[in-house]
């Protein structure tokens, strides 16, 4: 059977006929459905058939970027045409969609911006808001701007919400009500089995083991294991097959082992999605990414350590942290399911029935309320609808902490004014598909005459991995192999060349502008990255977005950019002068003016030496004490072995201790113009909304007293 009439075979499909008269009759509906029921591939077919793309496009969201590609490619190919033609993509850093594109898998991050230049979707005609119930961050803060923007636009609009599984009746009320239609799955039985004892801390080995003894001794099917991460993924598949090939020949069937992760390059993610060969049994060792938004077919056995790494963020401190942590029973339900959509399965949890009920939460803490808001904030107020973010309309508020850091933030950056307004330099922020601080620091290096600089580390930093194998530039110095074993030291040459880097001493941001340098004096060679320990495909993803930024600075021209840097982002963009560039430029040239527009835009991330001491403070609310992480490339010391005196970091991490992570030192006499900017922050005026709720209030009180009234109102202009 063909992709085209396999897919007229998933649940959802049934439903045709009801989902568009619901959809037809209602500007909101929400569709639940079990994962791989065809909610992400079909539903945006059958509207398209149905002619709901004739006046606009039909977009669909996804909260992840490696879900928005694979669900594109595979809707192109049931619709029988290239991924760029009648189905498209478009996601943060590369698009594919063209004047015939009707269907539009987009990332919830890619809409928000489009929402900036063209606040009305107006080129859409449906918006489906996909995997609704992982709340991401951005499809929660789409939630509230596209519940209005359904009732405003005059143009029809439809807005489709498509989840796993969800608490509707929370959904529906907070859709006005709208109608809820459940899509029965064909759910096979799952048989639970609890182990014995929680594995806190080997559940990577209890993971492989009892893979291992599926294959051994269970009967056909594949293996879906959930881990927390790409090393321990790397590290279980490479125990695993160890394990494999120690046994003696013709013990046990053939073993397809696959890993799955986001950061995975897409050619070897389409492994997962092949036919295995005949007789040969699968395991597939994932991220939660197989939890709901991909699904592998096959899958009769799951293994579920019951963990997954979260990111959680502390608005007080200002300070991240990246844990694994447990997932809630949801999460466990939903994992357990999937060994139960060809046959019976089963689902092994390598914690006890006793954990199960008491130790985990029942829903996953949403995104928005255990995360940075800054950039969120900055899209709402971006948007012409003078938002309030303080009483905007949250499914789940993030809370007035995490927002009022965000306004004290921006207005730091200069991107809201002291009302919370937002500023011009906002705008050019937000018009950038970086985080703010990265945003503010190009923005800064355009007026420093210093862009392809600022451009390569922003494009560095955007990068996941730089460095291979789990090895940063201090280790590599000192000459440790990865913990994986895979690659060996450094040569003799290599370490030289690293170490003349780092002699300069100015931490991490330079040193990539110097490795990003380096490689384009090497003209961009595969074997310069290997031999200094550099991952290829990490390199070449900043070479790409290096350029991707500069492109879309040379097309927002003068509303992002000053004149005469819109010429300098062409070239870049156009590529023909880099190399000439590259040589022109010794390494050696100044880095003040990178620094200076580094400083402008972390200006919200600094932190002050303590007096004859090591240690930093950060100069934010809640003054954090911490070390510069061990990891962070040489910074130089002064005359009395003292470190800078102020630092900026790219983020406060805590593990074992509190981290500065990735730091570049500072001169005191620039920190000392932007310091005031630090002081007396009126949040309360910056939050811009509380004006018109102090008004409601102080009418309230006129309407009681009202001789104190008359004294409160001042004439306008009066400061109060
Ligand atoms: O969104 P939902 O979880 O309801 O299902 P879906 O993602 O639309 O998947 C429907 C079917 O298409 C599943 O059987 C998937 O395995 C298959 N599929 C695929 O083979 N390749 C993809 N890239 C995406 C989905
Ligand atoms: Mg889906």
């Amino acid at each position: 059977m063909t992709a085209r009439e396999l897919h007229k075979q998933l649940p959802i499909w049934p439903y045709k006929q009801r989902i568009i008269d619901t959809v037809t009759g209602n500007r909101i509906t929400v569709i639940i459905g079990e994962t791989g029921s065809g909610k992400t591939t079909q539903i945006a077919q059958m509207l398209y058939e149905a002619g709901f793309a004739s006046e606009g496009l039909i977009g669909v969201t996804q909260p992840r970027r490696v879900a928005a590609l694979t669900v594109a490619r595979r809707v192109a190919e049931e619709m029988n045409c290239e991924v760029g033609q009648e189905v498209g993509y478009r996601v943060r850093f590369e698009e594919r969609t063209s004047r015939r594109t009707r269907i539009v898998y987009l990332t919830d991050g890619t809409l928000l911006r489009e929402m900036l230049d063209d606040p009305e979707l107006s080129a859409y005609s449906v918006i489906v808001l996909d995997e609704a119930h992982e709340r991401s961050l951005n499809t929660d803060v789409l939630f509230g701007i596209l519940k209005n923007l359904v009732k405003a636009r005059k143009k029809p609009f439809k807005l489709i919400l498509t989840s796993a599984t969800l608490d509707s009746a929370k959904f529906s009320s907070y859709f006005d009500d709208c109608p809820v239609l459940n899509i029965p799955g064909r759910q096979y039985n799952v048989q639970i089995v609890h182990s014995e004892d929680n594995h806190e801390n080997d559940y990577v080995a209890a993971a492989v083991d009892t893979a291992l003894d599926i294959h051994l001794h269970q009967p056909p099917g594949d293996i879906l294991v959930f881990l927390t991460g790409q090393a321990e993924i790397d590290k279980a598949v490479k125990q695993l097959g160890e394990a494999i090939a120690e046994l003696p020949e013709g013990s046990c069937s053939d073993l397809l082992i696959l890993p799955l992760y986001a950061a995975m390059p897409l050619e070897l993610q389409a492994r997962v999605f092949a036919p295995p060969p005949e007789g040969c049994r699968r395991l597939i060792v994932a991220t939660n990414i197989a939890e709901t938004s991909i699904t592998v077919d096959g899958v009769v056995y799951v293994v579920d350590p019951g963990k997954v790494k979260q990111k959680t963020y502390t608005p007080a401190t200002g300070m991240e942290s990246l844990q694994v942590v447990p997932i809630s029973r949801v999460q466990a339900t939903q994992r357990a399911g999937r060994a139960g959509r060809v046959c019976d399965g089963k689902c092994y949890r390598l914690y006890t029935t006793g954990f199960f009920e008491n130790e985990m939460s029942e829903a996953t803490v949403p995104e928005i309320q255990r995360t940075n808001m800054l950039t969120a904030v900055l899209y709402l107020k971006g948007l012409p609808l003078d938002i309030d973010v303080l009483a905007f309309d949250y499914l789940d508020s993030p809370g007035s902490e995490a927002l009022e850091d965000a306004l004290r933030q921006l207005f730091i950056l200069d991107a809201l004014d002291r009302d919370g307004h937002i500023s011009d330099l906002g705008k050019r922020m937000a018009a950038l598909p970086l985080e703010p601080s990265l945003a503010r620091s190009l923005v800064a290096a355009a007026d420093h005459v210093c862009l392809p600089d600022a451009l390569t580390v922003a494009a560095m930093l955007s990068a996941e991995t730089i460095f291979s194998g789990n090895r940063g530039p201090v280790q590599l110095l000192r000459n440790e192999t990865d913990a994986r074993g895979k690659m060996g030291a450094l040569s003799e040459q290599a370490r030289a060349t690293l170490a003349e880097m780092m002699a300069e001493g100015l931490g991490d941001h330079i040193l990539m502008l110097r490795l990003f340098q380096g490689w384009e004096r090497s003209g961009f060679s595969p074997k310069w990255c290997k031999d200094l320990g550099l991952d290829v495909r990490g390199m070449h993803f900043a070479r790409e977005v290096r350029k991707q930024l500069a492109d879309l600075l040379a097309h927002a021209g003068p509303k992002v950019l000053p004149e005469e840097s819109v010429a300098c982002a062409k070239t870049i963009a156009s590529g023909t002068k880099d190399s000439r560039e590259a040589k022109r430029k010794r390494p050696s040239a100044g880095v003040d003016d990178l620094r200076r527009a580094l400083l402008v835009g972390f200006a919200n991330r600094l932190a002050r030496r303590m007096p004859r001491h090591n240690g930093y403070k950060t100069l934010n609310e809640r003054a954090t004490l911490a070390q510069l992480h061990p990891a962070t490339a040489r910074i130089a010391a002064d005359e009395d072995g003292l470190m800078p005196e102020f630092v900026i970091y790219y983020a406060l991490v805590a593990t074992a201790k509190v981290f500065l992570n990735k730091v570049c030192p500072m001169e005191s006499e620039w920190v000392e113009d932007v310091l005031p900017k630090l002081r007396n922050i009126d949040v309360e005026r910056l939050s811009g909304g509380v004006t018109t709720r102090k008004a409601a209030k102080r009418a309230a009180i006129a309407g009681q007293v009202t001789e104190t009234a008359a004294a409160r109102d001042l004439p306008a202009g009066v400061p109060r």
